[in-house]
């Protein structure tokens, strides 16, 4: 399906579409309607509980989404955040030259320096994409959007680009506050911005974006360690790594860490991404893999960078859900370096500096991958087969006709039942034409009200995905869609 489908799909039903549309539009910005937010938040809500779930000394935060310039010049962002850019010297397009060059030449650039970007466009004579004019050199362009906060002195600070930054400066304050234990998960869930120099795939890429982002700070002397080692030795993981980019391989974590010298700590979470989109998400195994980055395409902050990817048809080949980076104590230091602030912490009879292992997750791109991947169609009909736990609403209430005492029987059991579940109430229209519209939203189960309800205290229960229908008393219902939906 194409990109322009999907986003126009995703519009019509109510989930996202581009902010500002009155006044045109503002590129790379999107408002969720009332059944992205639905799923948003449910996305954020199954986020939490599994990752926060895997150690109890895992918490989530909430630090400013504004912050003094200090903070980026100590983390590196004010100096490297930048993607180079081309222009067309005849019609004034902008595009990221790794971009440029990437469509052009169907290999990697990210990470290149602008002179040898520059210098490849000029040997390949590569000229504008729209209008065929000639490329400026390659420039850079600063990705943060700075912002100046108060009325007279004013002082200069940045909307953060990424959700991290806030736990590195919470990390001493929590550490103490939270009994002095390590490792230590702290964890936000939040708005990042960042001036992409061209958002054109929908919310897959994008200037405003929520990140959900682990950062778990341990002992780096355990580094060849994790507790619950035993529980993912043999799970399979499908792989990408750098040094055989044309070749999957499916090794268990027991086998990765032999063959690609990488530490237990960090594949332990490795592995808990992909149960987390495979058991949680019942994501397809064969669309999945992590792709291992190398030393020119990782993040400045990196060490070791693999992102989980998924095969997205709209985009044309993989995009990236989440990354899982070995940040080190880069961060940690460098902001006790421009502070002065001492990030030492003192634990089981010695001082150091942590280090961090990062889990982050785009939400945004994460909601866009779900809508694509789950999207079917049934005899010309469109459903939306989405994991039961992010489908918008659980369940829909449907009084059979609009008459004879069945709405008000209706609304009655409809306000029991949103009481628990999120859940919609729609008595127009034929129940044919009802049911399809809960499917085209996803919707796991819809509860029809018939005049059977009026005599025996029971209802009719249909199954978006198998379209089967059972008779249910009204005084378990509640009981069943739990069970139904947590079966899942
Ligand atoms: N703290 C590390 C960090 O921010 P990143 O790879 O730049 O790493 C993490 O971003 C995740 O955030 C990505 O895997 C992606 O899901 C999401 N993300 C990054 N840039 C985005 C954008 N412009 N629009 C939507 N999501 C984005």
């Amino acid at each position: 399906m194409s990109l322009d489908k999907i986003n126009s799909i995703i519009k019509r039903r109510g989930f996202i579409w581009k902010s500002c549309e009155q006044y045109g539009g503002l590129s790379g910005f999107y408002d969720y309607g009332h059944l992205g937010t639905l799923m948003k938040r449910k996305f954020e809500d199954i986020w939490r509980n599994f990752f926060l779930g895997l150690n109890p000394n895992f918490f989530e935060i909430s630090p400013s989404l504004i912050m003094k310039e200090e903070v980026f010049k100590a983390s590196g962002h004010l100096d490297h955040f930048t993607d180079p850019i081309v222009k067309c010297s005849k019609c004034d397009f902008v595009e990221r030259a790794d971009q440029i060059l990437e469509k052009q030449l169907k290999e990697k650039f990210e990470g290149m320096s602008k002179e040898e970007m520059t210098e490849l466009i000029k040997k390949h004579e590569i000229k504008c994409p729209k209008c065929g004019g000639a490329l400026t050199d390659v420039s850079e362009l600063e990705l943060m959007f700075p912002v100046d906060v108060g009325a007279y002195d004013k002082i200069r600070a940045y909307l953060r680009p990424e959700t991290a930054q806030g736990s590195y400066l919470n990390f001493s304050q929590e550490f103490n506050a939270l009994r002095k234990k390590l490792p230590l998960g702290l964890a936000v869930i939040g708005k990042a911005f960042r001036n992409e120099i061209s958002p054109r795939q929908g919310v897959y890429r994008t200037r405003e974006f929520t990140q959900a982002e682990l950062q778990i700070f341990f002992d780096p002397e355990k580094v060849e360690e994790h507790s619950n080692w035993d529980d993912i030795k043999d799970y399979k993981l499908r792989l990408l790594p750098a040094s055989s980019r044309d070749k999957l391989t499916e090794l268990s974590c027991e086998e990765t860490i032999e063959k690609f010298d990488l530490p237990k700590f960090y594949v332990y979470y490795m592995a808990q991404i992909q149960r987390f989109y495979l058991e949680v998400l019942n994501y397809p195994r064969e669309k999945i893999r992590f792709f291992e980055l190398n030393q020119e395409e990782r993040a400045f902050y990196n060490k070791l960078h693999w992102d989980f990817e998924v095969r997205l048809e709209a985009l044309e080949g993989f995009g990236e859900l989440c990354g899982i980076h070995y940040r080190t104590d880069y961060d940690l230091k460098a902001h006790e370096k421009l502070s002065g602030e001492k990030q030492e912490v003192f634990f089981e009879e010695k001082k150091f500096i942590p280090h961090v292992v990062e889990l982050a997750f785009g939400i945004d791109r994460n909601v866009y991958a779900l809508l694509e991947l789950f999207y079917t169609e049934r005899e010309d009909k469109s459903i939306l087969a989405l994991p039961l736990k992010v489908a918008p609403f659980d369940c829909a209430v449907l009084p059979l006709v609009k008459k004879e005492g069945l709405p008000e029987k209706a609304n009655e059991i409809y306000q029991e039942l949103r009481k628990q579940f999120t859940c919609f109430y729609d008595n127009t229209g034929s129940i044919g034409r009802r049911y399809a519209r809960q499917d085209e939203i996803g919707t796991p189960l819809c509860i029809t009200i018939d005049f059977d309800t009026l005599k025996d205290n029971t209802v009719t229960v249909r199954n978006r995905d198998s379209t089967e229908q059972v008779r249910v008393k009204i005084n378990e219902l509640k009981v069943k869609i739990e069970e139904f939906l947590n079966e899942a």
